[in-house]
This record gives C-alpha cells, sequence and structure tokens, in this order.
C-alpha cells in the first residue's frame, strides 16, 4: 500500500479545523473507553503509560485521573502546546514523531487510540512503529491498540458531505484508492479556504495480528468498540487489539 500525499497528516492534524470536525471525538468518549479498558485489564495504578499520537491528550488526561503516570506524544506542536496546559507531576507530553526510536523498556503500556496509524508511506513503514513500540515496552508491557474496522466500512459515498460547525464549513469528498479511504477536505472560514487530505490505510484486524506477530507481540484479546463488545469483522466500528511483549 503505497500513499499518495506523504506527510499530509502533519499539516492536517497541527489546524484547529481537525479539532472542530472531529470535535464529537471528546473526552467523554475517551473517559468511557479507558474507564472500560482499565477495569478490565487491572493494569496496577502507578505504572507508566505512553500515548502515542496523544493528540491535544485527551486519552493521555484520562489515564491520568485514573491515577497512572502518563506521557503523551505527538507530531503536532500545536496539540503539545495545547496538552502542555495541563501538565503536571505525572502527566507530561513532548513533540515526536513514532517513526523514530522511542526508548527501550520505558513504559508498562502504550496506548494508541482513534486510528493515529495507517497514515505512512508504506507496510514496511507501519511495521517499523509496531517494532518502536514492542521495543519501548518493558517485558510482558501492554499494548492497546484502537483502529477503524475496514471490513465495516461499507460503501463510501459519492456524494460530498457537507457540514458547517462553529461557522466553518467543511466539505468532504470520500474515495477509495489503492486500499486507502482518501478524504478531501474542503474548508471555507470566512472568506478563506484551505484544502486538507486524510488517508488512512485500510488494514484488516487479520493485517494487524499479522504485523503485530512480526514484531513479536503476543496477541492477548480483540475488541469491536469502546464497551469493549466483542470483535466482528462485519459489524464492529472499531478494531481495538490488546497485545503483550
Ligand atoms: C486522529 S488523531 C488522534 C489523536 C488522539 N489519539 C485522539 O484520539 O484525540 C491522530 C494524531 O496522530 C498524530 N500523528 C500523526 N503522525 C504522527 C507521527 N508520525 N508521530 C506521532 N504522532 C503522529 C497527529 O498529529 C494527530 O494528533
Amino acid at each position: 500500500m503505497k500513499v499518495k500525499a506523504p506527510d499530509w497528516f502533519a499539516d492536517w492534524f497541527d489546524t484547529a479545523y481537525y479539532h472542530i470536525l472531529y470535535k464529537h471525538r471528546d473526552n467523554t468518549e475517551a473517559k468511557r473507553f479507558l474507564n472500560n479498558l482499565m477495569a478490565h485489564t487491572q493494569l496496577p495504578k502507578n505504572t507508566r503509560i505512553l500515548d502515542l499520537a496523544c493528540g491535544r491528550g485527551r486519552h493521555a488526561m484520562q489515564l491520568f485521573e485514573l491515577g497512572y503516570t502518563v506521557h503523551g506524544l505527538d507530531l503536532s506542536s500545536s496539540n503539545i502546546a495545547f496538552a502542555n496546559k495541563f501538565t503536571q507531576k505525572g502527566l507530561s507530553f513532548e513533540v515526536g514523531d513514532m517513526r523514530n526510536d522511542l526508548g527501550e523498556n520505558q513504559y508498562h503500556a502504550v496506548l494508541n487510540a482513534f486510528t493515529s496509524f495507517g497514515y505512512f508511506e508504506d507496510d514496511q513503514s507501519h511495521q517499523a512503529v509496531f517494532n518502536n513500540i514492542y521495543r519501548a515496552l518493558k517485558p510482558e508491557g501492554h499494548f492497546y491498540f484502537d483502529y477503524l474496522n475496514a471490513e465495516s466500512l461499507g460503501e463510501i459515498p459519492t456524494k460530498p458531505e457537507e457540514k458547517t460547525i462553529e461557522g466553518i464549513h467543511f466539505k468532504i469528498q470520500r474515495r477509495l484508492e489503492d486500499r486507502h479511504v482518501i478524504k478531501e477536505i474542503q474548508v471555507t472560514d470566512g472568506t478563506k479556504s484551505f484544502t486538507y487530505c486524510e488517508q488512512v490505510a485500510l488494514y484488516y484486524a487479520s493485517d494487524f495480528v499479522e504485523m503485530l506477530e512480526k514484531a513479536q507481540f503476543e496477541i492477548v484479546e480483540q475488541w469491536g468498540d469502546y464497551n469493549l463488545n466483542k470483535f466482528e469483522a462485519n459489524h464492529s466500528p472499531r478494531c481495538i487489539i490488546m497485545a503483550r511483549k
């Protein structure tokens, strides 16, 4: 799988427009997911977790509230500037790239939430990220991975979707190309207009299992939504995998 516009993610996720378009993906959603996940996995408190591609830190902050020591890392400097307003002992953030080394034996758990993967040049680049995560984990450390479920996506609408949120107009044209779902996003903000792109690789759950096992992970559990219902390839909205080093 090859992407057409490398590094689109460095622009789009760094804008305020991304956060306006996805404002429904909020702290309440993060709280529901992590309350369920942490209750289920029983990770001891005071352990150290990396929120990898943390965005503005909605999951990191929730994990911190649950009693964990949390570090968030994200490529977007404006996301990290926002998250840094909440920094305190046990909660820290940093600008960084998951394609680079994440250290060795550093974390009891790593979270990669809300399709923060699938953006890169080719399969090898994605495999390298899983390898980095494996290396960054302590022995028996957990990796929680949350991605869209490509098998349940259904028909991609041919007509563009248009909506106005907080006075900003978005026109979104979706298409499938080369096993990627590609969104062209036209933003109109008063008299200014911009075009952004989102391109996510359509990996299936079985692809992730293969890639994680190749990185030497053991697959522990798989769920299909933030309430941790069982994963069903044809219906589940999410593909959530817990793997162990
Ligand atoms: C869909 S957003 C999700 C953010 C956050 N996990 C959440 O749920 O709110 C994807 C995030 O991945 C980050 N990202 C993209 N490429 C990255 C990279 N190479 N390394 C680290 N973060 C990256 C973006 O900056 C963005 O904040």
